[in-house]
């Protein structure tokens, strides 16, 4: 199958979703320039969805993207909560934080009926997911206006598992990768491999279109992958420089710095192994921090911490979700790196 069927996309270029950095311009951009741009999803009631969609529909005519996290509810656990406050305590006191005055709650919201009710009088061509797929019959809703269903797989047993559970098309998300981890199987990180080693073995194991992503800034990476199997590229991390994203200031400082050469995964800031630069807060606690609540529950206590720092200039308490290759992040109109990726100019 070829891409233009499987995606309707001239360019074998996937702008990878990003929660928080970026909304409807950045993906209207890549769509427009022969790429295929994604809407973030995950932090997105049904309103701010609708209107989200809206503007995709009113600014390109061509095929997009609309990405879901897919994750079980965690219960709450009041002790993991407490520890965890009481880890965070002097960072409160220090900025002047009340966090007994923040009530624990979700910080992402899972793909739901709500959602698919908000999707369907729309009938996106794509959807991906994060964290597996949703249940069989939301998946089926997803199929009945026939879209094409993406996901993530960190190994080759999360490739055969979406491909016997219905994905059109498996993203092998190497551990280079800027931003949450995409594992649902299993949460051993010691399985995971780089997207150089994780693509050719997800090829040999699965019959659907395989997308490289994690790690990829340039057009000879986007052909490595190419030449690796691959029948698209997904990235993420090269965009986030770009005017129509909404990287802040601080982000988007720390991606221009020393300091991007840090990276690592951490649990601090909503619960799951994510990719991000190095900052004091995970110095400090340790990137993989045991007491840090369930995901995406974590994100509650921190997210005061956040907007007291951000006030006075400090990215110590934010998420610098980055990949391992910051190197590609440059601040051109995202039309511009998307055709650079296809080797186009
Ligand atoms: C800032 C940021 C936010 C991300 N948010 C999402 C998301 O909302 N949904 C998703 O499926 N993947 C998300 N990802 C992961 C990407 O889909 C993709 O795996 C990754 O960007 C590829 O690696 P790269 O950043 O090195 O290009 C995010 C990545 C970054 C850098």
């Amino acid at each position: 199958m070829t891409l233009h069927d499987l995606l309707g996309i001239e360019l074998p270029i996937i702008q990878a979703p990003m929660a928080g950095v970026q909304g409807s311009a950045l993906a209207i951009a890549v769509s427009n320039a022969g790429g295929l741009g994604s809407l973030p999803c995950a932090l997105l009631g049904a309103d701010a969805l609708r209107s989200e969609l809206a503007a995709l529909r009113a600014g390109t005519d061509k095929p997009y993207n609309v990405n879901f996290f897919c994750h079980k509810p965690p219960l709450h656990d009041a002790a993991r909560e407490s520890a965890w406050r009481g880890a965070l305590a002097p960072y409160a006191r220090e900025l002047g934080v009340d966090l007994a005055s923040v009530p624990a709650g979700a910080g992402r919201i899972p793909f739901s009926n709500e959602a698919a009710d908000v999707l369907e009088a729309l009938a996106p061509r794509v959807v991906s997911f994060h964290f597996g797929l949703p249940s069989p019959a939301l998946l089926a809703r997803v199929k009945s206006w026939g879209a094409t269903v993406l996901s993530s797989a960190t190994t080759v047993d999360e490739a055969r598992w979406l491909q016997a559970h219905g994905a059109d098309a498996v993203i092998a998300q190497g551990l280079e990768a800027g931003g949450h981890r995409g594992h649902f199987l299993s949460d051993d990180l010691t399985l995971q491999a780089g997207t150089f080693a994780l693509l050719p073995q997800i090829v040999r194991a699965v019959g659907v279109p395989v997308i490289a992503a994690g790690g990829i800034a340039d057009a000879n990476g986007v052909a490595a992958a190419l030449a690796l199997g691959a029948a698209a590229v997904q990235a993420g991390t090269a965009y986030l420089l770009c005017p129509e994203a909404t990287t802040s200031a601080l982000h988007r400082e720390a991606l221009t710095s020393e300091q991007a050469r840090h990276t690592a995964l951490t649990t601090l800031f909503t619960g799951r192994p994510a990719r991000g630069i190095v900052n004091r807060l995970m110095r400090e606690l340790g990137p993989l921090c045991p007491m840090a609540p369930e995901f995406p529950l974590a994100t509650a206590a921190i997210a005061p911490l956040r907007a007291a720092a951000e006030k006075h200039g400090s990215s110590d308490f934010s998420p610098l979700w980055s990949g391992q290759n910051a190197g590609g992040c440059r601040a051109v109109p995202a039309a511009q790196l998307t055709r650079e990726l296809a080797d186009l100019q």
